[in-house]
């Protein structure tokens, strides 16, 4: 059954826009009074509502009363919501001035995490990763990638994906799962980093392909985690089983960009001690460059560098990297909107980066712009202008 959606006050289908680099806001197409006819869950033509009505007289109406602004679904590529507890102790210790290692030592950190989610069964991971889900959904974030990484040894990181995988079968949002049992050398697990390493090729990754249960594969490159050498074996390895490779890169020290960049790997992510060499690499390069400003936020930390790496060419994409100890807020609007200012990235920039860019990050090519054959994954805001949105900073929320 065709369904004719609308009169939207805008339709910004974000059409037309290239994958890569600076964006200015005339380039976003504006469509006045519009409509969208859907079917089967995908956009069979995008344009204006009385046109479409008229052309269309068999169509079911969806008719949209008062101010709307029509945009595809949030893409969020980028969170670790598959956890227990909380990490408050460490937020307090952070704002009285106390360093990571400080934290560590008494007893935080994302270790302390591992040892809250792993005290938890499936059943309750699932139940509070439906939770977050079912937030990100209410406020526009129709694709939600989920890592692993708060088990840490095969058995546990099974139990975090086989969640992930419930979950996924239990909301309308779209889930992808990343496989991110290189979050750091757990402290229980006897041998060297590589040992880790090689274990987790070994005995977790090819369980993961067999239940289908991640199609991704990530690495924390960094001094407290894994080093540039071991993490290119590892993610050597993984790319070679089949699975799509990500990096958690540049977040304190740089390293970890090159790798990702040298591998092919779908995106870099973090980025804020990236420099001038790293931003050229990843410009020059179909690595998306993922910038996590809710990880700036909650650390108190700069922003990665999201202005010169788009004017530099790279594609950039924006998400909330939503976890229990460095970006424990979530809210995906709020942090790009609230970045742009300090970066000064236009709408345009802002909207890409959270839509076809942000997919692009995931290897989807299916969703991210209003477009025929596209899914119909869509978000309304009640507004009479599409600036509103990033002018009301998260503040404003869509209305289905
Ligand atoms: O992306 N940087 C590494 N991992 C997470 C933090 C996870 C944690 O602190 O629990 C991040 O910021
Ligand atoms: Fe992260």
């Amino acid at each position: 059954m065709k369904t004719l959606h609308g009169p939207f006050t805008q339709i910004l289908p974000l059409t037309g826009m290239p994958l890569k680099g600076a964006l200015t806001d005339d380039q976003l197409q504006v469509i006045p009074d519009g409509g969208i006819m859907v079917e089967n869950g995908l956009i069979l033509i995008v344009g204006d509502f009385e046109t479409l009505r008229k052309e269309n007289p068999s169509a079911q109406i969806n008719l949209i009363e008062g101010d709307g602004v029509l945009l595809p679904g949030f893409v969020d590529c980028h969170t670790h919501i598959c956890f227990a507890g909380s990490r408050a102790k460490d937020y307090a210790m952070r704002i009285q001035g106390k360093t990571y290692l400080e934290i560590a030592k008494a007893g935080g950190g994302i270790w302390d995490s591992v040892t809250q989610t792993r005290a938890a069964d499936e059943a309750l991971l699932t139940e509070l990763l439906l939770k977050r889900i079912e937030r990100h959904l209410a406020e526009g974030v129709t694709t939600i990638e989920v890592k692993s990484g708060y088990g840490l040894s095969v058995e546990q990181e099974l139990k975090q994906l086989r969640a992930i995988k419930v979950a996924s079968t239990q909301t309308k949002a779209s889930i992808l799962t990343t496989c991110l049992a290189a979050h750091m050398a757990p402290k229980d697990f006897n041998g060297s980093q590589n040992d880790y390493l090689e274990h987790i090729l070994t005995g977790l990754l090819p369980v993961i392909k067999k239940e289908n249960l991640a199609s991704r594969v990530d690495i924390f490159i960094e001094e407290s985690a894994f080093n540039a050498e071991n993490a290119t074996i590892y993610l050597t390895k993984a790319k070679q089983m089949g699975f799509d490779i990500t990096v958690h890169a540049d977040q304190f020290t740089t390293g970890g960009s090159k790798v990702a960049v040298n591998l092919g790997a779908v995106s870099a992510d973090h980025l804020e001690a990236s420099g001038d060499a790293e931003i050229k690499l990843l410009a020059n390069s179909n690595t998306v460059a993922v910038t996590l400003p809710g990880a700036s936020l909650g650390l108190g930390m700069p922003y990665a560098p999201a202005r010169k790496l788009l004017d530099a060419g790279a594609c950039l994409a924006i998400a909330s990297d939503w976890n229990p100890g460095s970006a424990p807020m979530g809210d995906l609007l709020m942090q790009a909107a609230v970045m742009s200012a300090a970066e000064k990235l236009s709408t345009a920039e802002v909207f890409a980066g959270l839509t076809f860019r942000a997919a692009k990050a995931l290897n989807l090519t299916d969703r991210g712009i209003l477009a025929a054959g596209m899914r119909a994954d869509l978000q309304i805001y009640p507004a009479n202008d599409y600036r509103e949105i990033l002018y009301q900073q998260g503040k404003l929320k869509p209305k289905n």
